[in-house]
């Protein structure tokens, strides 16, 4: 079976960005692939955290992909620390990338701002080690949202420069799998920006850990224009609030964004944005339930991440082998 790899970084709040953009998405390939889902704790320290938030959202990540539905004994779960061979592999991958390509990567100018002398060279190297963490598990596709676009064409350049350098087809070529109506979804504060769990501003996201008042709340404060919505798709173009939220209607609803504009063409925010909050408190109130449920029991999900990691490293060990064979490592 072809293989899936994923992650994502336990670093403050899960969002309904994560969810639709990548976690949700998880599920359904777990019967047509080989799927591994990892908490990329080393990722997550590339900007300072603290170490009793870090240990929590770990688990709390992996209690939300369980809720989800992913299931931890066809998939593998585990956090990327437990296998070694991620910092590994990593190492090598940092050998063969090269500074232009890393100077090019959108997302290291954006978290590290203005001051980029100061930020961490963890952060710089990020894509690399993102790279390693497919290629370990020669995985081919990688379920995401929109903004890792970037560092999977990354993932493929080292992946080709590898091969081609050593002579030897080791590693295979990633495809990216961006799947669903909400492959971007956009701030409730603003619609041209990334709904995202560092935005100083809680309005500008829905956290899976909000309780159902909270969802509702945020919904009916979310920025909209003043016109009602259109009566077609098309109609959205250059109202990116409201392109937004019919986005993400469709996507928590399971249906198609025709079907939301037929419902709701002509209709006002006022009609619009309750039905929203319903929906949305449908969906990710039970899920919320269920993440808590897990975490009462941090113990299980340390055991499950335990025997994870193990069946992890008995498909990552053989392959780094191999790459240390190809290099010259004596072992
Ligand atoms: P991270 O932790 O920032 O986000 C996890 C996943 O959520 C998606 N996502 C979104 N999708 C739609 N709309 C949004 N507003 C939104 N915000 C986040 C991300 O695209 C991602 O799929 N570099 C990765 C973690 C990573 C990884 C990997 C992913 C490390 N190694 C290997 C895939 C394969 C990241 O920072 O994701």
């Amino acid at each position: 079976e072809p293989r899936v790899f994923s992650g994502v970084q336990p670093s403050g709040q899960l969002t309904l960005g994560n969810y639709l953009g990548a976690i949700r998405n998880f599920v359904p390939l777990q019967d047509t692939h080989d799927c591994i889902y990892c908490m990329v704790d080393l990722h997550a320290i590339t900007q300072w955290q603290d170490p009793t938030e870090l240990a929590h959202a770990t688990r709390q990540v992996a209690a939300a992909f369980m809720a989800a539905g992913v299931d931890p004994d066809k998939s593998l779960l585990f956090n990327q620390s437990l296998v070694p061979q991620h910092a590994q592999l990593g190492w090598v991958f940092n050998c063969v990338a090269r500074v232009g390509w890393l100077n090019r990567m959108t997302q290291f100018k954006e978290k590290a701002g203005k001051d980029q002398e100061n930020a961490s060279v963890g952060l710089y190297a990020y894509p690399t080690l993102m790279a390693a963490d497919i290629l370990l598990y020669k995985a081919t596709a990688v379920p995401v949202g929109e903004d890792q676009k970037q560092h999977l064409e990354l993932t493929r350049d080292i992946a080709q420069k590898f091969n081609h350098d050593w002579g030897k087809e080791v590693f295979p070529i990633t495809e990216p799998l961006i799947l669903g109506d909400a492959t971007r979804v956009m701030s409730l504060r603003d619609g041209t920006k990334k709904m995202s769990k560092s935005d100083p501003s809680d309005l500008s996201r829905i956290n899976l850990t909000d309780d159902r008042d909270t969802i509702a709340k945020k919904f009916k404060k979310a920025k909209t224009d003043p016109e009602p919505l259109p009566e077609t798709v098309e109609g959205l173009e250059g109202r990116p609030e409201a392109q937004n939220l019919v986005d993400i209607f469709a996507a928590l609803a399971d249906i198609s964004k025709e079907d939301v504009i037929l419902q709701f063409g002509g209709k006002g925010f006022g009609t619009f944005k309750p039905a929203l909050a319903e929906v949305a408190v449908g969906k990710l109130g039970p899920l919320r339930d269920e993440m808590e449920r897990l975490l009462s029991d941090p113990a299980e999900i340390d055991s499950i991440l335990h025997k994870g990691a193990q069946r992890a490293q008995a498909v990552a060990a053989p392959v780094l082998d191999e790459v240390y064979d190809v290099l010259g490592l004596v072992r």
